[in-house]
């Protein structure tokens, strides 16, 4: 395409190369960093922007082309602790899974709020759910229904969110797509420096 496209598309394309080149290291990253605990990533983010950033990321994606995003977030991000780039990827596997279920044509719901005193992120697709004898397998390892899917995806995204001692889950009531929540503790606010001096410990 570059050999053939006008001058002035060729840094399009460019970015394009450069972005899927950073799919692939991320994905070959995921497989070799499977089966050892990742070295301990430890900031405090806001939910948010890990969101957002999985979905930056993923709206150069070919899948992503007519789907329609709706993005849902609070006035104030919830704030939680770990590897922002890991959450980030959690994310993109389940929208990216929700994209391929609705064959590259529907709607992604992507909320993200305060539930039950933790962070809860909401990905919901409008493609046809996952079906239930298949409910209790997607998050095991190498377990697909895609012609060309490997089966890591939701397990490598199972893995992160046990990491942060978080939970995910999936809801697919019957004919209306499929959900997955994924709630993380909040982290503890931050101590005002004149207390954290006078806190003794
Ligand atoms: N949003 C969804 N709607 C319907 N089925 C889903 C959805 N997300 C996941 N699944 C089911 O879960 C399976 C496992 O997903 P997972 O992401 O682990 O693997 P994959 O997408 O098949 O392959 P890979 O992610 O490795 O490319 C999928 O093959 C599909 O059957
Ligand atoms: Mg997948």
């Amino acid at each position: 395409m570059i050999n053939t496209a006008p001058p002035e598309k060729t840094s399009h394309y460019l970015e394009r190369i450069a972005q899927e080149a950073g799919f692939i290291d991320q994905t070959i990253r995921d497989l070799l960093e499977f089966s050892r605990p990742a070295a301990a990533e430890d900031q405090v983010f806001a939910a948010d922007d890990a969101v957002d950033e999985a979905l930056r990321m993923l709206s150069f994606h070919k899948m992503m082309k007519h789907i329609e995003v709706k993005r849902t977030s609070p006035q104030k991000s919830p704030l939680i602790k770990g590897g922002k780039k890991e959450i980030t990827q959690a994310v993109m596997n389940i929208a990216l899974n929700a994209a391929q279920a609705m064959k590259g044509r529907g709607t992604l719901d992507v909320s993200t709020g305060i539930e039950s005193a933790a962070a809860l992120i909401k990905i919901r697709d409008t493609g046809p759910g996952v079906k239930p004898e298949n409910l209790k397998r997607i998050f095991d390892p190498f377990f697909t229904t895609r012609g060309d899917g490997v089966g890591l995806g939701l397990s490598i995204t199972y893995k992160i969110i046990e990491r942060h001692n978080g939970l995910i889950q999936v809801l697919s009531p019957p004919g209306s797509g499929a959900e997955f929540d994924i709630l993380l503790p909040l982290a503890p606010p931050e101590q005002p420096e004149n207390e954290r001096a006078n806190s003794g410990s």
